[in-house]
Order: C-alpha cells, then structure tokens, then sequence
C-alpha cells in the first residue's frame, strides 16, 4: 500500500518493498504519528487550509485509529511502507476522502523527525525518572549499610572506606547523568513539524501553533536543518553509553563481591539464578547481562554516527536506519536501570566479610606512616619503617594493632601508647573519608 504511486509505470519489486519498508520497527512511532498529526491537524483549520467539519472528521478519524491501535483491534501490520502510510491509508478507509487532506502542507520528512523527537522526548524523560529511583536505592542500601570495607586502587586493598562512600561515589555519576539527559532534553526540544519536505510550503501554515501544542519550546529555527538534524538520537545514545559505562563498573563490583572470594554481598533470589549443573551455584546473572549489554549499546552510538556522517542535506533515506540502533539502545539502558534498581534494593550487606577484608589489607598503614610524620619523622622514611612492620606482619600474620608497643619500637622509637587509637580504623575514617561524606 503506498502513497505515492502517481508517477511510476511499474510497480516495485518485492526485494525492493521489503527492503524498503520500515513498518516492522517504526511502529513504535503510532503514538507520536497520530498525535502529531492530530496537531497537524487542528492547525490546518486554525489557518483555514481545512474547513472546521473537514477537521473535526479526520480528527475522531485518528482518534478512533489510535482507540483500535491500543486496544488490539487494529493490528499494526500489512505491507505499508512505514507508520505514516499505515495511519494515512487506515484513516482514509475509515472516513473516506476527506482523510486524503491529512498530508496538505507536511512532509513524511518532517513527520518522521517529529514523531522521532516526540518518542525520544518522552522516552529520554523515563531514563531520568527511572535514574532518580536508582539514585534513591543507592542511597539507600548505603545508609543501611554504612559499614567500614576495603577501598581499592589497583583491584588491591588501599585504604579504609566505607560501604556508603563506596555507594555515593555511583550515586555522584547517576547524578551527572541524570543532568546530561535533562540538558539534552532542552537542546532537542523544538518542532520540526511544518519545514515541510525540505523548503517549508506555499500554505500559509503556524509553526507556533504547533509547536505549542505538541508541548515544544519553539519551533526549529531553519528548515533544512529541522528535516535532517539528528544530533538528539546521537546525543542521548552517547548519554546512554555513559550511563551504561557507570551502570557497567557497578556490575563488575557486585559480580566481585558476590563471589566466595570477596563474600562482600549475597543478591537474592530474584536477582539471580542458578546453574543446569552445579547445584550449589547462585549467579549475578543480571550484574553480567548488564556489563554485556553495555557493548551493544555502544555499538548503538557508533552506528548512527557513522551513519549520519555522509549524508548531504537535507533528508535521505539512509536516516531511516535511525530508529532500531535507537529504540534498542533506549530499552536497554531503561531496563539495565531498572534490575540494577531492584539488584540494589534487595541485596544482603556483609559488615563482617569486608572488616575482615580491611583487617587483613594492612589498611591503617598510610595512618601509620602519618602518625610517625607526626611524631617528626619525614614521610618517605615513615613510609619506609611502615613497609618493614607490613613485610614483619606479612610474615608472622598478624595486623599493625596486633603489635605490642615493644615490637613497634624495635622499628622506630617514636612509637608510644597512642599510636593504637591513631590507626584505629573508625579514627581513620574519621579524619578521613567523614570529611567527605555527604
Ligand atoms: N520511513 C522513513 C524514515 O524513517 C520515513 C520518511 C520517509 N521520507 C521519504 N522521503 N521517503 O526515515
């Protein structure tokens, strides 16, 4: 079913039209194409281009439609081009002729880059309202858990944090990428609707109007650009790579730290699953899925920018390989968000696997070498002494604290009574971390 067979002798040939047609994926789009040209509409009348009647008609038109869409009644299938012949042929077999007036004064080329704004607008304001949810888990399972664990450089235990900073530190990056979206929100947000194919129309049409009633700052300022500019979809998929990434190292940690060797949390069940095999198996499957996802979403970004990097102004066909890249890469990252959320909120803390884990990292011994500094010593030989006692401690395994004051002072003599509430770990994280903790 196409609309456009006026000009053409021959008709296509199968190849060509499946090739061609776009319907199978840019059904996504029925919402925003009925809406927008609901919009599209009521402006033609506003400007006298349809008559009032003409309008009301193919507004209940579409209204029906899109009644029959969501109800299941009317299936989104057939071979249409795309959704915008879809809901044209289907209004004009509803109401008949005066549905062929739908299409005066607009384009498939700025309907297309509408209904794309209008999707990615919506869709784009559901990343930030599943962003904030994740923001509270964090928050969350790290104020029920502020316990003290091992702080990592190198994968090798450093210094003594806590599950709560640890947590924070995610919390900081989901908040940084909750504001890209909101200021990618405000640079997209203007209507294309009404540049027509490339060169806006001869009808004397209200951009204003338009944009107004689709909920749009403004319309575009330039035709050529309104038809062609995807700069939106390559900005919220590098957005979304980014909150991948983040949503990525937080999978790696949790894989780590629910393994027996960390033994940091325990997911539950529903967040798991188990081994065909071996029975005794719990897997971070969904930690996994994420941290795999993430490359798919990635390749997402790469294939729009590659695929708008050639093309001419103003629209080409080629942009049609916009949408599945995109929705993909907007559906994963939405449920990605959401079992990460749920990972968060019902995984088990273990406060005494991770101060086992400090007590045997040596993780008071930058304090230790600060207290020597203290006492007057310069920091590179503290250092030096530090890394004696730790090779000493290594060796007869035991911990700094473990030390009788006799045996500090066969390292160095400016050791006294108060060294042990010096690199008491709390002390530590005191005059540490606590300094930073919001
Ligand atoms: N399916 C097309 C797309 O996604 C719609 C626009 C078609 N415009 C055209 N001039 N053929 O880009």
């Amino acid at each position: 079913m196409k609309l456009w067979g006026g000009r053409f002798k021959d008709s296509e040939s199968k190849l060509m039209e499946d090739f061609n047609s776009s319907l199978r994926f840019d059904k996504t789009l029925y919402f925003e194409d009925i809406t927008g040209s609901i919009a599209h509409v009521k402006m033609l009348v506003k400007c006298k281009i349809v008559t009032k009647a003409e309008g009301d008609e193919i507004i209940s038109g579409l209204k029906a439609l899109l009644l029959e869409v969501e109800s299941g009644k009317l299936l989104i299938e057939g071979d249409f081009e795309d959704i915008h012949s879809f809901v044209e042929s289907n209004l004009i077999s509803k109401i008949g002729e005066t549905g062929k007036k739908l299409h005066t004064a607009r384009s498939r080329n700025d309907q297309v880059a509408l209904d794309m704004r209008l999707y990615s607008k919506k869709k784009a304001n559901e990343v930030v309202t599943n962003l904030e949810e994740l923001l509270m888990a964090l928050k969350t399972v790290g104020e029920e858990n502020n316990y003290i664990m091992p702080g990592y450089t190198h994968l090798q235990r450093a210094q003594v944090v806590t599950f709560k900073h640890h947590m924070l530190a995610y919390h900081s990056m989901f908040t940084r990428d909750k504001a890209r979206i909101i200021n990618a929100i405000d640079i997209m947000d203007e209507s294309p609707l009404g540049c027509c194919a490339l060169a806006g129309t001869t009808y004397d049409t209200d951009r204003d109007f338009t944009a107004k009633e689709l909920g749009f700052k403004k319309p575009v300022d330039n035709f050529l650009d309104g038809v062609s500019d995807r700069d939106y979809l390559i900005e919220l998929s590098s957005d979304f790579s980014i909150i991948m990434m983040h949503l990525s190292r937080l999978s790696e940690e949790i894989i780590l730290w629910s393994s027996k060797e960390f033994d940091f949390i325990r997911l539950s069940d529903e967040f798991s699953t188990g081994s065909s095999i071996m029975p005794q198996k719990k897997n971070p499957d969904a930690a996994e899925l994420i941290r795999g996802k993430t490359g798919r979403v990635y390749g997402d970004l790469m294939a729009i920018l590659t695929t708008m990097k050639g093309i001419p102004l103003a629209y080409n066909k080629d942009m049609q390989e916009d949408k599945e890249g995109f929705f993909d890469s907007i559906e994963t990252t939405l449920s990605s968000i959401k079992v990460m959320s749920g990972m968060l909120k019902t995984m088990k803390v273990n406060k005494e696997s991770m101060f086992n884990s400090v007590k045997k990292g040596f993780l008071n011994a930058t304090e230790a070498a600060d207290y020597l500094v203290n006492k007057g010593m310069a920091f590179r030989n503290a250092h030096r002494v530090i890394g004696e006692i730790v090779i000493y401690c290594e060796d007869n395994n035991i911990a700094i604290e473990e030390l009788s004051l006799e045996k500090l002072k066969m390292f160095s003599d400016l050791f006294d009574d108060d060294i042990y509430e010096f690199i008491d770990y709390e002390n530590t994280l005191n005059k540490g971390i606590k300094n930073n903790m919001k």
